[in-house]
């Protein structure tokens, strides 16, 4: 494994940021990851995935490890599961299409997002009425400071709404090498997302196999979420925002169109992107950032723009949405 000074990592973020790293190292095996922690030199190291969901810094005083250990197998089954299980650098739709085609159903809700497999548990990845964590068997890591192997089961995990404990008390602590899946054997589709639902009656499908639901998933991403390939972009760019049930209320009765969904504790979830719609932010820019045309939770870079633009734009918009309805937004990427 190199070991690079002075490393660009404009090309390893899908937001196309201009980025420096004072070191990096591309980890293909756990041999490499070990090799990368004895020659950090006092940096701090910072794991890097498919950089679908950062926002980074133009210098990056740290030692950046890209995370590509690729394996992926089917580890264990009982009578009522399939675990599997994926190395950190596994890209996550190609893992995702895998299991789908050898049989293993119940990521399929979760395709076509962007990223990494290692990547996929710190913020608990969720879309189309799925959530990571209600898959997820167990988080393999390597303990930064010590260098020991450490293993996080679900309940470990503190999963909740794009979070987990590897945003939170162990931030910064760990480089997550590999995951385990449990696919369990009696599968049932999830299609309790409206947009989903729709999209399967349209073609007809009234029993939906695995691949059909994976097949409607990627046709609503394609419609509406901006090819990072093409357009610099890192997915929702804030989380959708909780408040009490009785907030909710209040604003639905000055808004009676706002989507909101009650959520099992008694709050309720408001969309962001049709709170930023509403303050008249959709397709507008600022500077080289700017907000996509189809989806205004997405951020996007109108070319040159560095991480400053997109954190300027993302005020002003978090300053519109607080006045207007007294909401605050939080940003779901993570900033390096
Ligand atoms: N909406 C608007 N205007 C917009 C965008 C959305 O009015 O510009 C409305 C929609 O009409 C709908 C509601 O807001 O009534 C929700 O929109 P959508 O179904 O597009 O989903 P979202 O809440 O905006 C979340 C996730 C996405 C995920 C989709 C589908 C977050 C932060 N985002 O978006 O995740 O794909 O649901 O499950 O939870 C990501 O995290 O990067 C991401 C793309």
């Amino acid at each position: 494994m190199q070991i690079i000074d002075q490393q660009d990592l404009t090309g390893c973020n899908s937001f196309r940021l201009p980025a420096r790293a004072a070191r990096y190292a591309r980890a293909e095996t756990l041999d490499d990851v070990h090799h990368a922690l004895a020659e950090a030199r006092g940096l701090p190291l910072v794991p890097l995935g498919g950089g679908s969901n950062v926002l980074l810094r133009p210098y990056i005083d740290a030692f950046v490890l890209h995370l590509a250990l690729p394996g992926r197998v089917l580890a264990d089954e009982d009578s009522d599961a399939w675990y599997v299980r994926a190395e950190a650098g596994a890209d996550w739709h190609e893992f995702v299409q895998w299991t789908l085609a050898n049989n293993w159903p119940g990521l399929e809700n979760l395709s076509l997002i962007p990223g990494t497999v290692g990547a996929a548990p710190i913020q608990n990845i969720g879309a189309y009425g799925l959530e990571l964590e209600s898959r997820l068997h167990s988080v393999e890591t390597v303990h930064i400071a010590s260098g020991e192997g450490c293993s996080f089961a679900r309940a470990d995990c503190r999963f909740a709404y794009r979070d987990s404990i590897f945003k939170r008390e162990q931030a910064g602590r760990h480089v997550i090498t590999a995951v385990t899946f449990r696919l369990p054997k009696a599968w049932q589709p999830a299609l309790h997302y409206r947009e989903l639902a729709q999209e399967l009656e349209l073609r007809g499908i009234g029993h939906p196999a695995p691949a059909d639901v994976a097949a409607a998933v990627i046709a609503i991403r394609r419609r509406k979420l901006p090819d990072w390939r093409q357009i610099g972009n890192a997915g929702s760019f804030f989380k959708n925002p909780v408040v009490t049930a009785a907030y909710a209320a209040q604003l639905q009765h000055t808004h009676p169109g706002m989507p909101h969904y009650p959520q099992a504790d008694g709050s309720a979830k408001l969309a962001a992107g049709w709170l930023i719609e509403q303050c008249g932010w959709k397709g507008r820019s600022l500077g080289r950032a700017g907000v996509y045309e189809k989806q205004a939770l997405v951020l996007v870079n109108r070319g040159g723009a560095d991480a400053d633009d997109v954190l300027e734009l993302a005020a002003h918009i978090a300053a519109d949405v607080a006045a207007r309805f007294g909401v605050e937004l939080e940003r779901e990427p993570v900033l390096i």
